[in-house]
């Protein structure tokens, strides 16, 4: 493999939209700090750089449906974001956002380069335009009916009942979402990219050159090259992003996927420009000697692996991504998690929750990492690997040694003698654990890697369990020497093990110990801790959560799909309407008003209640299966519609006399039909 100089490594830009969920945490987020922790631990010079995507039509959308301005949108959810960043510790050298004027120039001007030397097509089409509200429609701003579901909130883009993606000339009956008019079709100019001319290209240093990608990456390249690539418009009707730097080009900007990938470089500069002494922006996107890796969620592939990578060629000064480690997506409680719907598991409100415990949640999203596959996040397995593994595994290990040691040497770390067997062997496994976690921290397997952490903390714990050093104490106290500084060593070891997983519990565990610095080559050393070194004071690394904890946030997901249920019921559409019937088929019914003299439930039938009805005929017997929603009593008295006419039908050995009506709610609830005013009994219904 080349040897590089310096890391620059990326993840993808959030959209300043919304806050961020557990499945951002774990798509690109928590992976890419593990890996620049792990990188810096090495001394190797490495940046790491995000920022807030603050363009695109779903601010837009959002600005509008509160009535605030696109600009109020992000600043809002932009230092959320941030914020929320730093307390889980993803330690960026810079968090930057597009709306920067450093980035609006840098993009423009990147834009502007290819534009002069002709590496745009100019194209005119046929677009849905507002008359109205005098605007071309982004696709997200048209509804209409899906061809293949015939759901009726279907968006240009895409069907979110059936998840069919859409083109907006593709839905039956489109309608603005802007002013509510029917968008009619325009002539417009865009400027596109054209990918096809990279194919081959693309095909070379993909397919070829880049093996060792993901399967999952590899793959979605693939099948993109297999389709063939097409022109890709980079600017777009809207008046909300970077205006297109063109003479002529008044209301256009550029495509949001065309100026958050840029974002990256501007964030650099921006950081650059303030940190000369980490370098110049160029020596890190423009040296071959930079190794550029970005993590990113499956959705954004075909972004970073064909159409940024192509946008960089055709600019010609700049690096390459050498990597793209994606992740696929983390799905909460079995479910999609989804932002409209509120299936989430928001990162800010689980720092209100769970105040502390921002590792706890880097351990639980790294150990079930969708790195392979989508995976699950349950509250229970949350739970369980919290009060499983740290707790009863690292904890419990670090607090034995640490308690051992104060108790019997004063917290002074005692010299070890004469190694046995046993003690070699248990030490042998430490000592190719810096290897094996480079070799997958190299890989980006950082699920098995912390695998491996964890794993020595199981050995340790072990260690203790097998050795026994409380019952020594009273025999053999050379021995219990050598034990605890055995086991103070592995707990020294794990602070620098755990260190790019679990930042926040690792410095924590050197304060305990006293330890001063982390240095990732000491990795599998005994001698971390010097005999006679001070200890501090022994505290708990974690602490368990408690099943109410659990059912709190539980409580909160069930109410979350109720809530969801009732919205889908209440927005159902109604049923369609049955072919025509000619008029004398409706004169054969005859319906009537009906006073319920008696009702009651049918014994050992659920739904059925039965009634007595005043016809102004001498009264009959009807049944009607809405037991579920009335009180007997409730209906005595009130007068309602039934169908007179229909064939005595025995149900449950009674012979019901007719049909009374009810409605069927969407959400399957039944309401009686009654009328407006008193009638007498025996009335016509026509
Ligand atoms: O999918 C998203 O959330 C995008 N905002 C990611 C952009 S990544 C980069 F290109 F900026
Ligand atoms: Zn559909």
């Amino acid at each position: 493999m080349k040897e590089y100089k310096r890391i620059l490594v990326t993840s993808a830009l959030p959209y300043a939209n919304g806050p961020l969920h557990i499945g951002h945490l774990a798509g690109a987020y928590i992976p890419a700090d593990i890996y620049v922790r792990y990188q810096r631990l090495k001394s190797i010079p490495v940046m790491f750089i995000g920022g807030s995507d603050e363009h695109g039509v779903p601010i837009t959308i959002r600005a509008k449906k509160e009535g605030i301005t696109p600009k109020d949108v992000i600043d809002r959810y932009h230092y959320q974001i941030k914020e929320t960043f730093q307390k889980m510790g993803v330690s960026y050298d810079i968090y930057g956002r597009t709306s920067s004027d450093i980035h609006h120039q840098f993009a423009a001007d990147f834009f502007r380069k290819l534009y002069d030397n002709g590496k745009f097509i100019q194209k005119s089409s046929e677009q849905y335009y507002d008359e109205e509200a005098k605007m071309f429609l982004a696709d997200r701003y048209i509804t209409g009916e899906c061809p293949h579901c015939h759901h009726d909130k279907a968006y240009g883009d895409q069907c979110e009942k059936c998840g069919t993606a859409l083109s907006p000339t593709e839905l039956i009956n489109p309608t603005s979402t802007v002013s509510g008019s029917k968008p009619v079709m325009k002539e417009t100019t865009h400027w596109y990219l054209p990918l096809e001319q990279y194919q081959e290209w693309l095909q070379e240093w993909i397919l070829e050159g880049h093996k060792e990608w993901r399967p999952n990456v590899y793959g979605q390249c693939k099948s993109w090259l297999d389709m063939g690539l097409q022109p890709r418009a980079v600017s777009r009707d809207l008046d909300w992003g970077i205006p297109v730097p063109v003479e002529g080009a008044e209301g256009k900007v550029l495509y949001v996927w065309f100026d958050a990938p840029i974002g990256y470089i501007s964030n650099t500069k921006e950081f650059c420009d303030a940190h000369p002494e980490r370098g110049t922006w160029e020596q890190w996107w423009k040296d071959e000697d930079t190794r550029l890796v970005h993590f990113i969620g499956k959705d954004n592939i075909v972004f970073h692996c064909i159409v940024f990578p192509s946008m960089l060629k055709a600019d010609g000064s700049y690096i390459l991504p050498d990597n793209v480690p994606s992740n696929e997506f983390l799905n909460l409680e079995d479910d999609k998690i989804s932002t409209s719907r509120n299936w989430a598991v928001w990162v800010h409100e689980y720092l209100e929750d769970f105040p502390g415990k921002a590792d706890v949640l880097r351990y639980v999203l790294t150990a079930n990492a969708p790195e392979t596959k989508d995976n699950n996040f349950t509250w229970k397995d949350f739970q369980a690997r919290n009060n499983n593994e740290l707790v009863a595994v690292y904890g419990n290990f670090v607090n034995r040694a640490l308690v051992l040691t104060q108790k019997y040497f004063d917290s002074v770390v005692p010299a070890a003698g004469e190694l046995t067997e046993y003690d070699k062997e248990t030490l042998k496994e430490f000592a190719g654990v810096q290897q094996q976690l480079e070799s997958l921290l190299e890989n980006f397997k950082f699920r098995d890697a912390q695998k491996e952490a964890m794993n020595l903390a199981r050995i340790g714990n072990k260690y203790l369990a097998d050795t026994e050093p409380w019952k020594l104490a009273k025999t053999d106290m050379a021995r219990v020497e050598t034990i605890l500084n055995i086991a103070l060593q592995l707990v020294a070891n794990l602070s620098i093990a755990f260190e790019p997983f679990l930042p926040f519990s690792s410095e924590k565990l050197r304060n305990m110990i006293g330890m001063e610095g982390c240095d990732w080559n000491q990795l599998g050393s005994i001698e971390l801790l010097k005999a006679g070194h001070k200890l501090g004071k022994a505290e708990l690394l974690f602490e368990k959560i408690e099943d109410e904890a659990i059912e709190a946030q539980v409580n909160k997901l069930l109410a979350t799909k109720k809530a969801n249920e009732e919205a889908e019921a209440k927005a159902q559409p109604a049923t369609p309407i049955l072919p025509n019937i000619e008029f004398p088929d409706f004169e054969k019914l005859d319906i009537r008003v009906g006073t319920v003299l008696e009702c009651q439930k049918v014994p050992k039938a659920d739904k059925l209640l039965q009634f007595k009805i005043d016809d102004g005929l001498g009264g009959r017997t009807i049944l009607s299966g809405i037991a579920q929603y009335y009180n007997p009593e409730d209906l005595v008295g009130k007068q309602v519609c039934f169908i007179a006419n229909l064939a005595p039908r025995k149900i449950r050995g009674i012979e019901s006399q007719g049909m009374i009506l009810s409605a069927l709610n969407a959400d399957g609830t039944l309401a009686v039909t009654t009328v407006e005013k008193p009638v007498n009994p025996g009335s016509e219904v026509r």
